[in-house]
């Protein structure tokens, strides 16, 4: 029995070809099949075709919206599985996100949305504005959450449009800059002690030490103990209720830990950053976890869920420690956390070596050689290919520990 899973890309190559190298150098899988990766073409599409593909993983329809249109049909009728489902993504962005956090109790900053600076593009906007805009007096909204704060769009992405604002003057200059976007302004968590991003790919999380002022390619230090144990749990707890609440399969997550208080301040990324230039060291664990999770959801026909339970989160009482428990219990569940786990070890048991052999031979230095040709200008090609294969030789030996 073979299986076909699709990627529905836009510009990336090294991701997608680590992938499909993996999951052929993995064989068929016991009790399982083969499987076959297929990157997916944009064509017309007759809405009562079947789709081949068992599973699809997603990294284009946040932007490209046809394709976004077959994911939604081949969910609908077809039950494939989605990573990740725009039904659930392209509703809920960063700002639905910050509502459910809080809700649940988590340490959310301060937030409120303003209206927008700029009048909506719509025939009925000035009749209605005049009539139920209400005037409101911006510096206030700003000295109750307090200086400095941040203004940032309610849908987040790529750091546009954010701006740190320490005065009047700049919030004014921010707001008349804000233009036809929708904004938050939040409360800013100053003096934080790290700045955690977590990488989800279903039932696993990845929490990275960022360094958002760093360039990209040192942005994600290779640090194992920067959290004290139990931080590093909540912080892994927080990504997963966040994914399991909104069913999102690939996304990031950003909290930002001071003293014991973890503070979520970015979640909702429909395509987060996998690029083997940026995560470097981690990037053969995103790979794995990735084919790994493809592969569990198709083995054992793990259904596709576009409905969100929500209440079953908001029915959870307690205090904070025992509230998180509750989540991380439901989360679990969601992501069926003990299941993969058995799974990886009875049908993937040989994915480490097969990884860690592909990172340290010949292939892998011709995608990362072929990477880095393609990301950087001549002059910086050799100073970057020695500086991405020493991480990666890191990461080898790390395995052998
Ligand atoms: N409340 C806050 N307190 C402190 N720093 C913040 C806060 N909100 C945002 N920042 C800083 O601004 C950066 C960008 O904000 P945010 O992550 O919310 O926007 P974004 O556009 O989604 O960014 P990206 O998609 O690149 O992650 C953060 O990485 C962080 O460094
Ligand atoms: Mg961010």
């Amino acid at each position: 029995m073979r299986h076909l899973i699709g990627l529905l890309l836009g510009t990336e190559e090294d991701w997608p070809a680590a992938f499909e190298t993996v999951l052929r150098r993995l064989g068929p899988i016991k009790g399982v099949g083969g499987f076959d990766v297929e990157r997916i073409t944009i064509e017309p599409f007759d809405l009562r075709a079947g789709p081949r593909h068992e599973l699809v993983i997603d990294r284009l329809a946040y932007w490209y919206y046809h394709p976004r249109e077959w994911l939604k049909k081949i969910a609908m009728m077809d039950d494939v599985y989605l990573l990740n489902s725009p039904f659930t993504f392209q509703s809920m962005e960063k700002h639905a996100a910050y509502c459910a956090m809080m809700r649940l109790g988590l340490k959310v900053p301060e937030t409120v949305l303003v209206p927008y600076k700029n009048p909506v593009d719509n025939a009925r906007y000035a009749y209605t504005s005049e009539r139920y805009n209400r005037a409101f007096d911006l510096d206030a909204v700003a000295e109750g959450i307090g200086y400095p704060l941040f203004m940032k769009p309610y849908d987040g992405g790529a750091w546009r449009g954010v701006s740190r604002v320490r005065d009047r003057d700049e919030l004014h200059r921010a707001y008349d800059q804000s233009g036809e976007m929708l904004m938050h302004l939040q409360q800013s968590v100053e003096g934080y002690d790290a700045f955690a991003r977590s990488l989800s790919i279903g039932a696993e999380t990845m929490v990275m030490r960022f360094r958002p002022d760093e360039p990209m390619h040192d942005r994600y230090a290779v640090d194992h103990e920067f959290l004290s144990p139990s931080v590093g749990e909540e912080v892994v707890t927080v990504g997963r209720l966040v994914n399991a609440f909104f069913r999102w399969e690939f996304n990031s997550c950003e909290t930002l830990v001071k003293g014991t208080d973890v503070h979520p301040i970015d979640y909702a990324n429909a395509c987060p950053d996998v690029a083997l230039t940026s995560l470097h060291y981690y990037f053969p664990w995103a790979i794995k976890a990735l084919v790994k999770w493809s592969v569990f959801c198709v083995a054992t026909r793990r259904r596709p869920r576009i409905d969100l339970e929500t209440h079953d989160y908001f029915a959870v009482t307690g205090d904070y420690g025992e509230r998180l428990a509750q989540y991380r219990k439901l989360a679990d569940r969601y992501f069926e956390v003990d299941r993969y786990e058995e799974f990886c070890r009875t049908h993937l048991g040989h994915i480490d070596e097969v990884v860690q052999e592909w990172v340290a031979g010949p292939d892998f230095d011709r995608l990362l050689v072929g990477t880095v040709a393609a990301t950087y200008p001549a002059a910086e090609r050799e100073r970057f290919t020695e500086h991405f294969r020493g991480l990666l030789r890191l990461w080898v030996k790390d395995q052998n520990c």
